[in-house]
Parts: structure tokens; sequence; C-alpha cells
């Protein structure tokens, strides 16, 4: 039920300084008006509402215009929902529900995506988890590589605020082939290598390794034996992957490593004991919701063949139905169709299988894909598996 009289407004230059106190009370996390003036770059008009009750902003919600890789190396336009609060004061009123009806509203981009504070949250609006993160905990005192594991070397230390070209450069490189990847803008590397106290998490100032195709941003932490937080690890080649990694190894007097990294990461084949790195959570990262069904799964390659009817539950904008989708020697072809469905599955599901990082058969198991045919769920397994492994471009 939402609140009598309260419902959602473009916003005003008036209401960001309330945006940034409604989020710092919501986070626990202030976030420094410069870093505010740097991601609104990309927050165009009609694309931020609030909800005001007199002269309090009470919930907030935006989007950021982004650019998305997906299977096969397409660039989509992508609205990055971000920046959602609701006060503790008016939460489970119905606030969320009615800024994202009106939100979404405004949405022109084939795909929307997000990243979530909780797993419960967005499935209900047609997002599903799209991307797998493991944090790892490497104990690096007895981590080994291996006597064949390459060792090309290549890396040195390096001032990270002076080196943003270079870091951009192989972010770019990287992102293009990397579903999930995001452009990242020079306002937003500004606002990383900014590097402010408030961003820390309690760590040391960023520490920088730069290899000609990789680049590593880390922090240290804790007294006594200290350990390190890695920030972003990019590896654009394999030779980058292993010899960034040799130097975060070679951190003699760092106890661990922690990191996050994508399941398929090769690290533990480099080394002796593979138990040395140790995963310590597997999470969601992106979201995605697919709000134009047919271009989304037209735009990305396949790597199967498979002919399909899918019947797409959307209970939120009532903008699912039954599509048919042919693949055909890497491209899909999709459309609007009458014709009795195959596979009858939720909004949210088909967001998580878009960009290969989770199975549908996993689902059919969960019965939220239904199909009688269950080889027909095998070859959708093998249609949308990506070589590349879906990583998030950046956090937003
Ligand atoms: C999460 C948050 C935005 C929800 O706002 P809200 O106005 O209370 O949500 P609504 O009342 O509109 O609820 C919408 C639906 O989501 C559900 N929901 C809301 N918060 C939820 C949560 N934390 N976990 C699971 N479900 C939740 C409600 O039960 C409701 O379900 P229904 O409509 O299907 O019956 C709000 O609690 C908040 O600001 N939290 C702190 C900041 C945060 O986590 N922001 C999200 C950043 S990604």
């Amino acid at each position: 039920m939402s609140v009598p009289g309260l419902s959602p407004r473009s916003v005003s230059d008036d209401d960001w300084p309330h945006m940034l106190r409604l989020d710092a009370t919501n986070f626990g996390h202030v976030t420094d008006p410069a870093a505010l003036s740097a991601w609104r770059t990309l927050i165009h008009d009609g694309a931020a509402l609030v909800v005001a009750d007199g002269p309090d902003v009470v919930a907030q919600s935006s989007f950021l215009d982004l650019q998305l890789t997906v299977p096969g190396g397409a660039v989509l336009p992508v609205a990055g929902i971000t920046w959602v609060s609701v006060a503790p004061t008016h939460r489970r009123r119905g606030l969320l529900r009615s800024m994202f009806t009106d939100l979404h509203d405004r949405i022109t981009t084939p795909i929307a995506a997000l990243t979530a504070s909780e797993g419960g949250i967005y499935g209900r609006f047609g997002y599903g988890p799209a991307t797998v993160r493991h944090e790892w905990s490497v104990d690096r005192r007895v981590a080994l590589f291996r006597s064949d594991a390459p060792d090309p070397g290549g890396v040195r230390i390096v001032t990270p605020a002076e080196r943003v070209d270079e870091f951009a450069a192989i972010h770019d490189r990287w992102r293009r082939s990397t579903p999930g990847g995001l452009v990242r803008p020079r306002a937003l590397w500004d606002d990383l290598l900014a590097d402010r106290d408030e961003d820390r998490a309690g760590g040391s100032a960023l520490f920088g390794f730069l290899h000609a195709d990789g680049y590593v941003l880390y922090r240290t932490h804790g007294s006594g034996p200290r350990h390190v937080r890695v920030v972003e690890l990019t590896a654009a080649t394999a030779e980058a992957h292993v010899a960034l990694w040799r130097a975060l190894c070679g951190l003699d007097l760092m106890e661990r490593i922690e990191a996050g990294t994508h399941p398929a990461d090769p690290l533990p084949y480099l080394l002796t004991d593979a138990r040395t790195v140790r995963t310590t959570a597997a999470t969601d990262e992106l979201w995605l919701r697919l709000m134009d069904i047919p271009a989304a799964l037209q735009a990305r390659t396949y790597a199967h063949d498979v002919s399909v009817v899918l019947e797409v539950d959307d209970a939120f904008r009532r903008n699912g139905g039954r599509f048919a989708l042919q693949i055909r020697d890497g491209r899909g072809v999709c459309t609007a169709t009458d014709a009795a469905p195959d596979i009858v599955l939720g909004h949210d599901v088909l967001g998580s299988l878009y960009l290969g990082a989770h199975r549908a058969t996993a689902f059919a198991a969960a019965n939220r894909l239904r199909a009688n045919d269950s080889e027909l769920v095998r070859d959708i397994d093998r249609a949308f598996v990506s070589d590349v492994p879906a990583q998030l471009g950046f956090p937003f």
C-alpha cells in the first residue's frame, strides 16, 4: 500500500543535498559531493526521481547512462539503476514500488541493470543476478607457483593517481571482450583515483602494480600481520593475470590477499596447492532486466543452434509474453508470437541466463523454468553459455 499523497517526481537541483543525506543515512557512508558530481555526469534529465514528504526527501532512485558488453562483443545502452533509497521512517509502504513503476516508464534502453544491497528485493521487479563473484582469501605465506607456471614479469610499482590513462586504456580493452563489461568514463576514473579517506574502509591509500596488459589497485589493512585487499585487478591477457598475481604473492610481509573474481579465474591452477585459494563467499554482482526482450536476445551471440518459443512471465510491468527465438550459426532472431510455448520462465530468470553465468538446467531443477522437453533445456544451456566469463565492469 503506497503512502497517500506521496508520489515520485523528477529531481530539482535543490534536492541533491537532501538526497546525499538520505543516502548517507541508509548506507552509513557519507558520499563526498565531488563523488556525487562525477556520478551525476551519467544521470541525464528525467533519470532521477524523488519522493518528498513536505520539505523532506524520503525516497529516491536514479539511472545512469551506461554501455554494456554482451556475449559476442556487442555493446548496448543500458540504464544502470542506482541511488535507490527509502527513508527508514517511510519503508515498506510501497515507495520503492511506486518509484520503480515510474522510473521504468522512463527507461528506453533494451536492458536495465543494477547491483543489489540485498538479494531478496529485485527479483519481483524482473531482475535476475547475471554475474557470479567469488570472494577469495589467498594464504600468501604458503601459496607457491608451480614450476611450469608462466613467469612473464613486466610488472612495475606505480603511483595510481599518475597512471589513469594506462589503467583506462587497459580497462577499455578488457571490457570490450568481457560480458558485463562497462564503459568507464573519465569522471569515474578520477573519482576512483581521488582515493578519499571515506572510501578506504579503514585501509591504506591505494597501491598500484602496472603491466602492459593489466593492473592491480589494492590497499593494505590491519596492524601486526597486515593483509592486502584488492580493489581492482584487471587483466586483458592471461600473461598479465599471472604476472600480477605473482607480484601480489611477492608481498612477503602480507599475510593474505583478499580479492573478488569470477568462478573460472585460473589462479588455483597456477599454484602447487589450490587449497591456498579459499573461496569465502559466492555472491551476485550485476543484475539484469531485459526491457526489450527481442532486441536484447538478438544483440548477443550464441554457441549452439536451437529453436524455441519462450513464455516470459513479467508480474511487474506485464511486458513479458511469448517470443520465438531461432538461433542459427551463432545469431538469434527473436519475434513476438502466439505459438504454444516450449519453455515458461520468469522475467528474472531470463535476466540471469542472458550473460551465460547461470544455467537453464539449474533453474529447471528449481521449477523456475518449466519445459516438457529436457533436451531443449540442455540446448538452452549449450546456446547461452559464454566462453568469456561474465563480470561486472565496475561497481555502481
Ligand atoms: C530496500 C528499500 C529501498 C525498500 O523500499 P520500500 O519502500 O520499503 O519498499 P516497498 O514498500 O516499495 O516494497 C516493494 C516490495 O519489495 C519488498 N521489499 C522491500 N524491501 C525488501 C527487502 N529488503 N528484502 C526483501 N523484500 C523487500 C516488499 O515486501 C514489497 O514486496 P511486494 O510489493 O511484492 O509485496 C528500502 O528499505 C531501503 O532504502 N533500504 C536501505 C537502502 C537500500 O538497501 N537500498 C537499495 C540499494 S540497491
